[in-house]
């Protein structure tokens, strides 16, 4: 008698833990297919005055990504996704270093050796708007190397795309922090 109430209370626990195992793997995958778009709001650093949009949008072959930005010196800008989704600091410092989970040295987006982060760089007109569209195989929304929770940052010179680890390109003018979109 004993024995059979045991044995029933066991197999009750494990339907439970199977079906909440199962609840787990269901709420992974739909996290794992939401983000086919991300936004990404920049905001100037202190002193400078610039705003832009960032989006990335899913697609077989990479992920699409789209700027337009206002409020930039004339010429070449470096634009990377960096470490830490934190903007709070004043010179944009508090987001780390480029966005690097594979260890890799520093390179352009067209570069197979490259950070993931390496976006390469923004051109920015007469009128300090610079817009840009590029498909860039090495990014992803999803998975383990997702770029969600990030943050992208313009710096206030150009990425030379080879100097280590960063392009030598100087202080940060703009911040602002990758978000899941619809
Ligand atoms: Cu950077
Ligand atoms: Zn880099």
């Amino acid at each position: 008698m004993k024995t059979s109430k045991i044995i029933l209370t066991l197999s009750f626990l494990c339907a439970i833990l199977f079906a909440s195992a199962q609840d787990q793997a269901a709420l992974q995958m739909e996290a794992e297919t939401i983000a086919q778009k991300a936004i990404c709001v920049l905001h100037g650093t202190s002193g400078n005055d610039i705003s832009g949009i960032i989006t990335f949008t899913t697609s077989s072959s990479g992920v699409l990504v789209e700027a337009d930005v206002y409020g930039l010196t004339p010429g070449k800008h470096g634009f990377h996704i960096h470490e830490f989704g934190d903007c709070s600091a004043a010179d944009g410092s508090s987001a780390g270093g480029h966005f690097n989970p594979e260890h890799m040295k520093h390179g352009g987006p067209q570069n197979v050796v490259r950070h993931e982060g390496d976006l390469g760089n923004l051109e920015a007109d007469q009128t300090g708007r610079a817009r840009m569209s590029n498909l860039d195989p090495a990014i992803s929304l999803s998975g383990p190397h997702t770029i969600i929770g990030y943050s992208v940052v313009i710096h206030a010179q150009e990425d030379d795309l080879i100097s280590q680890p960063t392009g030598n390109a100087g202080a940060r003018v703009a911040c602002g922090v990758i978000g899941i979109a619809k």
